[in-house]
Protein backbone atom coordinates (compact mmCIF):
# COMPACT_ATOMS: atom_id res chain seq x y z
CA UNK A 1 0.00 0.00 0.00
CA UNK A 2 1.44 3.29 -0.99
CA UNK A 3 2.08 6.21 1.25
CA UNK A 4 -0.88 8.27 -0.41
CA UNK A 5 -3.34 5.17 -0.60
CA UNK A 6 -2.81 4.38 3.39
CA UNK A 7 -4.14 7.98 3.87
CA UNK A 8 -7.22 6.72 2.66
CA UNK A 9 -10.40 9.30 3.08
CA UNK A 10 -8.16 12.26 5.03
CA UNK A 11 -8.64 14.16 1.58
CA UNK A 12 -6.07 15.77 -0.32
CA UNK A 13 -5.31 18.67 1.68
CA UNK A 14 -4.35 16.38 4.86
CA UNK A 15 -1.87 14.72 2.17
CA UNK A 16 -0.24 17.71 1.49
CA UNK A 17 0.06 18.49 4.76
CA UNK A 18 1.53 15.08 5.81
CA UNK A 19 3.83 15.35 2.83
CA UNK A 20 5.00 18.78 3.92
CA UNK A 21 3.69 19.99 0.39
CA UNK A 22 2.45 24.09 0.33
CA UNK A 23 -0.56 23.79 -2.12
CA UNK A 24 1.46 25.43 -4.99
CA UNK A 25 4.63 22.48 -4.44
CA UNK A 26 4.76 19.37 -6.42
CA UNK A 27 4.43 16.19 -4.31
CA UNK A 28 6.17 12.84 -5.69
CA UNK A 29 4.25 10.43 -7.76
CA UNK A 30 4.91 6.44 -8.05
CA UNK A 31 5.88 6.66 -11.67
CA UNK A 32 8.89 8.67 -11.24
CA UNK A 33 6.66 11.85 -11.82
CA UNK A 34 6.25 15.14 -10.00
CA UNK A 35 2.07 15.81 -9.53
CA UNK A 36 0.55 18.90 -9.12
CA UNK A 37 -2.12 17.16 -7.08
CA UNK A 38 -1.62 13.97 -4.90
CA UNK A 39 -3.27 10.89 -5.08
CA UNK A 40 -6.35 10.34 -3.05
CA UNK A 41 -9.31 8.75 -4.74
CA UNK A 42 -12.87 10.04 -4.67
CA UNK A 43 -14.78 7.10 -2.66
CA UNK A 44 -17.53 5.34 -5.30
CA UNK A 45 -20.57 6.75 -3.63
CA UNK A 46 -19.33 9.99 -4.24
CA UNK A 47 -17.89 9.34 -7.44
CA UNK A 48 -21.75 8.27 -8.13
CA UNK A 49 -23.03 11.50 -6.43
CA UNK A 50 -20.83 13.38 -9.16
CA UNK A 51 -21.71 11.62 -12.43
CA UNK A 52 -26.17 12.07 -10.93
CA UNK A 53 -24.90 16.10 -10.23
CA UNK A 54 -23.81 16.44 -14.30
CA UNK A 55 -26.81 14.20 -15.23
CA UNK A 56 -24.13 11.94 -17.45
CA UNK A 57 -25.73 10.08 -19.75
CA UNK A 58 -25.64 8.64 -23.81
CA UNK A 59 -25.31 11.86 -25.39
CA UNK A 60 -22.26 12.83 -23.04
CA UNK A 61 -18.63 13.21 -23.89
CA UNK A 62 -16.81 12.43 -20.20
CA UNK A 63 -13.39 13.88 -19.28
CA UNK A 64 -11.27 13.59 -15.69
CA UNK A 65 -8.82 15.67 -15.38
CA UNK A 66 -5.86 13.96 -12.80
CA UNK A 67 -8.13 11.15 -13.44
CA UNK A 68 -6.51 8.40 -11.08
CA UNK A 69 -7.42 4.64 -11.01
CA UNK A 70 -9.96 5.76 -13.70
CA UNK A 71 -12.77 4.82 -11.33
CA UNK A 72 -14.46 8.04 -12.35
CA UNK A 73 -14.46 7.53 -16.37
CA UNK A 74 -14.96 3.69 -15.79
CA UNK A 75 -18.08 4.01 -13.49
CA UNK A 76 -19.33 7.13 -16.31
CA UNK A 77 -18.83 4.61 -19.31
CA UNK A 78 -20.64 1.37 -17.33
CA UNK A 79 -23.33 2.43 -15.28
CA UNK A 80 -24.20 5.96 -16.90
CA UNK A 81 -24.12 4.78 -20.46
CA UNK A 82 -21.72 8.33 -21.47
CA UNK A 83 -21.04 7.31 -25.19
CA UNK A 84 -17.17 8.38 -24.72
CA UNK A 85 -15.10 8.76 -21.93
CA UNK A 86 -11.24 10.16 -21.51
CA UNK A 87 -9.29 9.93 -18.32
CA UNK A 88 -5.64 12.11 -18.12
CA UNK A 89 -3.06 11.38 -15.53
CA UNK A 90 0.61 12.03 -15.70
CA UNK A 91 1.43 9.18 -13.69
CA UNK A 92 1.89 5.90 -15.60
CA UNK A 93 0.81 3.61 -12.54
CA UNK A 94 -2.34 5.34 -12.36
CA UNK A 95 -2.94 4.99 -15.96
CA UNK A 96 -1.79 1.45 -16.17
CA UNK A 97 -4.20 1.05 -12.89
CA UNK A 98 -7.10 2.39 -14.90
CA UNK A 99 -6.59 0.68 -18.08
CA UNK A 100 -6.77 -2.49 -15.69
CA UNK A 101 -10.23 -1.16 -14.23
CA UNK A 102 -11.53 -0.72 -17.71
CA UNK A 103 -11.18 -4.07 -18.94
CA UNK A 104 -12.66 -5.27 -15.87
CA UNK A 105 -15.20 -3.11 -16.50
CA UNK A 106 -16.05 -4.25 -20.29
CA UNK A 107 -15.89 -0.61 -21.19
CA UNK A 108 -12.67 -0.38 -23.43
CA UNK A 109 -14.76 0.12 -26.54
CA UNK A 110 -15.32 3.62 -25.14
CA UNK A 111 -12.60 5.08 -22.64
CA UNK A 112 -9.40 5.87 -23.24
CA UNK A 113 -6.64 6.64 -20.67
CA UNK A 114 -3.59 9.21 -21.39
CA UNK A 115 -0.19 9.52 -19.79
CA UNK A 116 -0.33 13.48 -20.11
CA UNK A 117 -0.07 16.56 -18.34
CA UNK A 118 -3.47 17.95 -17.67
CA UNK A 119 -2.15 21.33 -18.60
CA UNK A 120 -0.78 20.37 -21.86
CA UNK A 121 -3.87 18.88 -22.83
CA UNK A 122 -7.28 19.74 -25.05
CA UNK A 123 -10.05 18.59 -23.17
CA UNK A 124 -12.73 21.15 -24.40
CA UNK A 125 -14.60 18.64 -26.33
CA UNK A 126 -15.79 17.20 -23.07
CA UNK A 127 -19.79 17.78 -22.01
CA UNK A 128 -19.40 16.54 -18.73
CA UNK A 129 -15.88 17.58 -16.84
CA UNK A 130 -14.96 16.38 -13.55
CA UNK A 131 -11.96 17.09 -11.23
CA UNK A 132 -10.68 16.14 -8.08
CA UNK A 133 -7.86 18.74 -8.12
CA UNK A 134 -6.93 21.64 -5.78
CA UNK A 135 -8.24 25.08 -5.98
CA UNK A 136 -5.14 26.80 -7.38
CA UNK A 137 -5.50 24.02 -10.09
CA UNK A 138 -9.15 24.99 -10.52
CA UNK A 139 -8.86 28.56 -10.64
CA UNK A 140 -5.88 27.60 -13.60
CA UNK A 141 -8.53 25.58 -15.51
CA UNK A 142 -11.19 28.39 -15.02
CA UNK A 143 -10.27 30.38 -17.85
CA UNK A 144 -10.18 27.47 -20.32
CA UNK A 145 -13.42 26.16 -18.96
CA UNK A 146 -15.40 29.78 -19.18
CA UNK A 147 -13.32 30.85 -22.43
CA UNK A 148 -13.35 27.77 -24.81
CA UNK A 149 -15.50 24.92 -23.45
CA UNK A 150 -19.24 25.08 -24.69
CA UNK A 151 -22.13 26.57 -23.25
CA UNK A 152 -24.19 24.03 -21.38
CA UNK A 153 -20.79 21.91 -20.99
CA UNK A 154 -21.50 20.12 -17.02
CA UNK A 155 -18.89 20.77 -14.38
CA UNK A 156 -18.44 18.90 -10.96
CA UNK A 157 -15.67 19.38 -8.79
CA UNK A 158 -14.71 16.98 -5.56
CA UNK A 159 -14.09 19.22 -2.98
CA UNK A 160 -13.06 22.29 -3.97
CA UNK A 161 -14.47 25.88 -5.38
CA UNK A 162 -13.38 27.96 -8.31
CA UNK A 163 -13.02 31.13 -6.70
CA UNK A 164 -15.29 33.62 -7.78
CA UNK A 165 -17.36 31.54 -9.63
CA UNK A 166 -20.20 30.49 -7.59
CA UNK A 167 -21.33 26.98 -8.45
CA UNK A 168 -25.30 26.71 -9.58
CA UNK A 169 -25.28 23.79 -7.15
CA UNK A 170 -23.65 21.86 -4.49
CA UNK A 171 -24.28 19.02 -1.92
CA UNK A 172 -22.42 17.34 0.54
CA UNK A 173 -21.96 12.88 0.53
CA UNK A 174 -20.34 11.53 3.78
CA UNK A 175 -18.99 15.12 4.87
CA UNK A 176 -17.14 15.50 1.35
CA UNK A 177 -18.30 18.76 -0.84
CA UNK A 178 -19.54 18.76 -4.27
CA UNK A 179 -19.75 21.79 -6.26
CA UNK A 180 -21.59 22.29 -10.17
CA UNK A 181 -21.27 24.79 -12.53
CA UNK A 182 -23.04 24.60 -16.07
CA UNK A 183 -21.08 26.63 -18.20
CA UNK A 184 -22.65 29.96 -19.30
CA UNK A 185 -23.36 31.34 -22.71
CA UNK A 186 -21.63 34.76 -23.10
CA UNK A 187 -24.67 37.58 -23.60
CA UNK A 188 -23.47 40.79 -22.00
CA UNK A 189 -23.93 43.67 -24.16
CA UNK A 190 -27.10 45.05 -26.02
CA UNK A 191 -29.64 42.95 -27.61
CA UNK A 192 -32.49 44.77 -29.70
CA UNK A 193 -35.68 43.68 -31.10
CA UNK A 194 -39.53 44.26 -32.09
CA UNK A 195 -43.26 43.46 -31.18
CA UNK A 196 -45.47 45.31 -34.07
CA UNK A 197 -44.49 48.95 -34.03
CA UNK A 198 -42.30 48.42 -30.80
CA UNK A 199 -38.76 48.66 -29.96
CA UNK A 200 -37.09 47.08 -27.89
CA UNK A 201 -33.93 46.63 -25.89
CA UNK A 202 -32.21 44.87 -23.40
CA UNK A 203 -28.66 45.66 -21.83
CA UNK A 204 -26.87 43.03 -20.13
CA UNK A 205 -23.77 42.89 -17.60
CA UNK A 206 -22.68 39.58 -16.83
CA UNK A 207 -20.16 38.25 -13.95
CA UNK A 208 -19.99 34.52 -15.00
CA UNK A 209 -24.01 33.13 -15.00
CA UNK A 210 -25.49 36.35 -12.96
CA UNK A 211 -26.99 38.81 -15.37
CA UNK A 212 -28.55 42.10 -14.77
CA UNK A 213 -29.29 44.95 -16.90
CA UNK A 214 -32.26 46.99 -18.39
CA UNK A 215 -35.21 47.01 -20.55
CA UNK A 216 -35.84 49.79 -22.60
CA UNK A 217 -39.30 49.53 -24.62
CA UNK A 218 -41.96 52.16 -25.20
CA UNK A 219 -43.27 52.79 -21.86
CA UNK A 220 -39.90 54.15 -20.98
CA UNK A 221 -37.08 51.97 -18.99
CA UNK A 222 -36.93 49.17 -15.94
CA UNK A 223 -34.63 46.96 -14.38
CA UNK A 224 -34.50 43.13 -15.47
CA UNK A 225 -35.77 41.43 -12.84
CA UNK A 226 -35.27 37.14 -11.79
CA UNK A 227 -32.25 36.50 -14.42
CA UNK A 228 -31.53 33.01 -15.34
CA UNK A 229 -28.80 31.80 -17.36
CA UNK A 230 -28.41 28.56 -17.83
CA UNK A 231 -26.12 27.60 -20.35
CA UNK A 232 -27.36 28.66 -23.42
CA UNK A 233 -30.68 29.30 -22.13
CA UNK A 234 -31.89 32.69 -20.70
CA UNK A 235 -34.79 34.30 -18.82
CA UNK A 236 -35.63 37.36 -17.24
CA UNK A 237 -38.88 39.41 -16.12
CA UNK A 238 -39.42 42.95 -16.04
CA UNK A 239 -42.21 45.41 -14.99
CA UNK A 240 -43.40 47.14 -17.94
CA UNK A 241 -46.22 49.71 -18.36
CA UNK A 242 -48.88 48.64 -21.30
CA UNK A 243 -51.73 50.51 -22.25
CA UNK A 244 -51.07 52.52 -18.99
CA UNK A 245 -51.33 49.71 -16.86
CA UNK A 246 -48.57 47.66 -14.96
CA UNK A 247 -47.89 44.72 -16.12
CA UNK A 248 -44.80 41.71 -16.14
CA UNK A 249 -43.10 40.65 -19.35
CA UNK A 250 -41.80 37.21 -19.01
CA UNK A 251 -38.64 36.07 -21.52
CA UNK A 252 -37.69 32.51 -22.01
CA UNK A 253 -35.40 31.43 -25.08
CA UNK A 254 -31.96 31.25 -25.94
CA UNK A 255 -28.63 32.03 -27.52
CA UNK A 256 -28.44 30.50 -31.06
CA UNK A 257 -26.90 31.47 -34.05
CA UNK A 258 -25.44 34.82 -32.62
CA UNK A 259 -29.90 35.91 -31.64
CA UNK A 260 -31.42 35.60 -28.39
CA UNK A 261 -34.49 34.06 -29.82
CA UNK A 262 -37.69 32.28 -27.62
CA UNK A 263 -40.87 33.87 -26.23
CA UNK A 264 -42.27 37.21 -25.01
CA UNK A 265 -45.12 37.71 -23.01
CA UNK A 266 -47.19 40.18 -20.93
CA UNK A 267 -48.43 38.67 -18.06
CA UNK A 268 -48.82 35.28 -19.28
CA UNK A 269 -50.89 36.32 -22.29
CA UNK A 270 -49.94 37.60 -25.94
CA UNK A 271 -47.45 35.17 -26.41
CA UNK A 272 -44.92 36.56 -29.14
CA UNK A 273 -41.39 35.25 -30.62
CA UNK A 274 -38.62 37.37 -31.27
CA UNK A 275 -35.37 37.49 -32.02
CA UNK A 276 -33.15 39.55 -30.01
CA UNK A 277 -30.32 40.62 -32.41
CA UNK A 278 -27.37 42.50 -30.53
CA UNK A 279 -27.38 46.50 -30.90
CA UNK A 280 -25.97 48.37 -33.42
C1 LIG B 1 -6.88 13.61 -6.08
S1 LIG B 1 -6.42 12.48 -7.35
C2 LIG B 1 -7.99 12.26 -8.15
C3 LIG B 1 -8.12 10.91 -8.84
C4 LIG B 1 -9.46 10.65 -9.49
N1 LIG B 1 -9.90 11.77 -10.32
C5 LIG B 1 -10.51 10.41 -8.44
O1 LIG B 1 -11.27 11.38 -8.13
O2 LIG B 1 -10.56 9.30 -7.90
C6 LIG B 1 -5.53 13.57 -8.46
C7 LIG B 1 -4.86 12.87 -9.62
O3 LIG B 1 -4.26 13.87 -10.44
C8 LIG B 1 -3.05 13.35 -10.98
N2 LIG B 1 -2.22 14.48 -11.36
C9 LIG B 1 -1.52 15.32 -10.58
N3 LIG B 1 -0.90 16.27 -11.29
C10 LIG B 1 -1.26 16.05 -12.59
C11 LIG B 1 -0.97 16.72 -13.82
N4 LIG B 1 -0.22 17.81 -13.89
N5 LIG B 1 -1.50 16.21 -14.95
C12 LIG B 1 -2.28 15.11 -14.93
N6 LIG B 1 -2.57 14.43 -13.79
C13 LIG B 1 -2.09 14.90 -12.63
C14 LIG B 1 -2.50 12.49 -9.86
O4 LIG B 1 -1.58 11.50 -10.35
C15 LIG B 1 -3.76 11.90 -9.24
O5 LIG B 1 -4.03 10.63 -9.78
Amino acid sequence: MTFYKSLGLLGIAAVLFAAGAGAQNKVPGEGSVNLDVPYVPTPQNVVNRMLEMAQAGPDDIHYDLGSGDGRIVVTAARDFKVKKGVGVDIDPVRIKEANQNAKNAAVTDRVTFLQTDLFQFDFTEASVLTLYLLPDVNLKLRPIILNKMKPGTRVVSHAFTMGDWRPDNQNVIDGEALYFWMVPAKIAGGWEWKIGPDSYRIDLSQQYQAITGTLQGPAGQSQLLNTVLKGEEFRFDASVARNGLPVTLHFIGKLADGGLTGTIDFAGAQSTRITATPAK
